[in-house]
């Protein structure tokens, strides 16, 4: 599906790290940071173990707590719903555009005013159970799907009015640009992932970012076992976690960044190979990139088909070719256990559905020649 970018600039920088036998808390974190944070002009930067840790981090930081209600989206990764699980919070879902995937501004402003309205406005949107310990609106996670950051301006203008803390699940959008300004900087905090399939990869890794400098020194202790500033290596201020990323990662990590313009153009060269030759295909719908999305980093390459029957079918044929291919997103609102808590039914959401539905994610890299791209795309008109 998917192939890290590698060369022996990468080899090299792990290699050095282990001959320094510093394998954690040293230079390379707080280089890999000052990277991020250049790179995105934000004032700090908080490397973490994984983008799932971070966001966790982010909500600990913004004080979420036992049934504080979280406005997402459920057409997402499953990590941005269980962070807020992790906090005892509760995840209510607003569904999204139908182009982009990312949370409708629209129904997100009708979401907070009839939730703060409460009562029988409420409920349309709140779950159906899973609400003993229910207590008032707090925060927004929104989530840049594919690389494409969601519409922050709007998003930013209600979480002012009303008074909530803006989370950016941006793991999948680091190097895209909205209006001008990097995904990541568009909220209270922003997060980014670094898994394999990744823009940039450290193997496992994630970087919070913020301009909040409180909440960062408290997230920078949480990730380190609750050790505040002036704790000694056995005394903990705070409930903390083990949430570090070690040398390697970060040696990782800063070699990619000092490439990062050709990890983005390179990926986004395999983009526009997909574009060109699967064009125009009755009954196939390209990835959309709004105006707003000034520069696009891309994540993954989904395409869409129009209905679920015509979607298995190619993952099938495709998947009979040794091609791999993969649905995207399966929406979280019937994932099982999230069913069993909030009791969610499929059609509460039927934007997000239907994408979940009708959604292929094919091979992409940007690794892949363009006569892969080729090979994939010849298969995908052929089946069509
Ligand atoms: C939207 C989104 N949020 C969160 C994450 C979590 O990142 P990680 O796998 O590094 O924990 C991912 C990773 O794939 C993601 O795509």
């Amino acid at each position: 599906m998917s192939s890290p970018d590698l060369t022996d600039l990468e080899r090299q920088a792990v290699l050095d790290v282990v001959e320094t036998r510093h394998l954690s808390m040293g230079p390379k974190i707080k280089e890999f940071e000052q990277a991020i944070q250049t790179f995105c002009g934000s004032k700090f930067a908080i490397g973490v173990n994984s983008g799932t840790s971070g966001l966790h981090l982010c909500l600990l930081a913004a004080g979420i707590g036992p049934g504080d209600l979280v406005l997402t989206t459920s057409f997402s990764f499953i990590s941005s719903t269980n962070v807020i699980l992790y906090c005892g919070a509760i995840p209510v879902y607003v569904d999204v555009d139908p182009r982009t995937g990312n949370i409708d501004p629209v129904q997100l402003e009708q979401a907070v005013q009839d939730i703060q309205a409460g009562g029988e406005k409420a409920k349309k949107w709140l779950p159906r159970k899973g609400m003993e310990n229910a207590g008032s609106l707090k925060a927004i996670l929104s989530v840049d799907v594919f690389g494409q950051p969601a519409d922050h301006d709007t998003i930013n203008r209600i979480a002012k009015k009303y008074n909530l803390v803006h989370i950016e699940d941006s793991c999948e959008a680091l190097g895209s640009v909205y209006k001008d300004r990097p995904a990541g900087t568009l909220g209270d905090f922003g997060v980014f992932a670094f898994y394999p399939n990744k823009q940039i990869t450290t193997g496992e890794g994630g970087m919070v970012i913020t301009n909040d400098e409180k909440a960062a020194i408290h997230m920078a202790s949480l990730r380190n076992q609750g050790r505040a500033v002036g704790d000694t290596w056995l005394s903990h201020t705070h409930l903390g976690y083990n949430y570090r990323l070690n040398e390697m990662s970060a040696a990782l990590g800063v070699a990619q960044m000092s490439r990062f313009n050709d990890l983005r153009a390179s990926r986004s060269q395999v983009a526009q190979w997909y574009n060109q030759r699967l064009n125009n295909l009755p009954g196939l719908s390209l990835p959309y990139i709004t105006t707003d999305t000034t520069l696009m980093s891309w994540f993954v390459y989904v395409v869409h088909f129009e209905n679920r029957a015509e979607r298995d079918r190619m993952a099938q044929s495709l998947t009979d070719e040794n091609i791999p291919v993969r649905p995207y997103f399966i929406p979280i609102h019937i994932q099982p256990f999230i069913v069993n808590q909030f009791g969610y039914q499929a059609e509460d959401y039927p934007i997000t559905m239907s994408l979940g539905e009708r959604g292929l994610a094919i091979p992409f890299s940007g690794v892949m020649t363009e006569e892969q791209v080729d090979f994939v795309s010849q298969k995908i008109k052929h089946y069509l």
